[in-house]
């Protein structure tokens, strides 16, 4: 299934795991909240972990030759574990935090894509992405001259994958940046047959993992992406401002060529 495994979804114990839901509302029915694809409401254990973080073990991380410094990097630390571990990269070294998504995007684009790509190479994104998967890539453009391809979604909200080997086929790409499953069609595109397509016509990818990785398990080594899968956090249940964005399988050489 492309990378993906579909969880089961029991709505009245996840409903306890969310102290907002229990709140009393002004007209006696339980709260429904349906933008969580945009924002999500908290858990109990997110907000037990900030507040236990803030009372207990705040500090600087990384900068700090104190007990207490040394817990928030611990943590800090683990956290990046985790998230390998939830995403399945292949090393925690290969986690980056950063604010949002959108900060992931503009931070391969500001790196990678004005210190790796070439001037002739082209950007290949498609109909069905974010926003913060368009601007980065525009502003490059601007900038620099990398042609942006746009690659056609099918009447039936499908990426459409003859019109993406069109755009491959001259060899010119760098890089295909997608989104793993749109926020709005909620299509979820077919990765790892996007990447076995970009690789055999040599462009990277880049997969815009923030509302797949909220819906479904991912694994970014199955998958096979080889430059980043960003994932932002506002949707996953975190507090806002936490994405992170982890490279995978090619970040040796990514990295030994920035
Ligand atoms: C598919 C997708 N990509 C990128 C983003 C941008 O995330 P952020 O606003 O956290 O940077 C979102 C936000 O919901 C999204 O749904």
């Amino acid at each position: 299934m492309d990378g993906v495994t579909a969880t089961p979804f029991d709505v009245a114990r996840i409903r306890q795991d969310f102290p907002i839901l229990s709140q009393p509302q002004a007209r006696g029915r339980p709260l429904v909240f349906l933008d969580s694809g945009a924002s999500a409401q908290k858990p109990r254990v997110v907000i037990d972990a900030m507040v236990r973080c803030m009372e207990t073990a705040y500090a600087n991380v990384h900068r700090g030759a104190y007990r207490l410094s040394e817990l928030a990097t611990d943590s800090y630390e683990a956290a990046r574990g985790a998230t390998a571990r939830f995403l399945n990269a292949a090393d925690p070294r290969e986690i980056v935090f950063t604010r949002n998504s959108t900060e992931a995007m503009n931070l391969v684009a500001h790196s990678w894509g004005r210190g790796v790509m070439k001037p002739g190479q082209a950007v290949v994104i498609s109909e069905l992405e974010h926003h913060a998967n368009i601007v980065p890539w525009q502003m490059l453009r601007d900038d620099r001259g990398n042609e942006l391809r746009v690659c056609r979604v099918t009447d039936a909200g499908e990426l459409d994958m003859d019109d993406l080997e069109r755009h491959l086929a001259d060899g010119k790409v760098g890089l295909v940046a997608i989104a793993h499953m749109s926020n709005v069609l909620g299509t979820v595109t077919p990765v790892e047959r996007i990447v076995a397509l970009a690789h055999a016509h040599g462009a990277k990818v880049l997969l815009d993992g923030s509302q797949a990785a909220v819906h479904r398990r991912v694994d970014v080594q199955a998958i096979g992406c080889d430059l980043a899968t960003s994932c932002t956090g506002r949707p996953a249940l975190a507090f806002s401002g936490r994405g992170w964005n982890t490279s995978t399988a090619c970040r040796p050489s990514w990295v030994a060529a920035t």
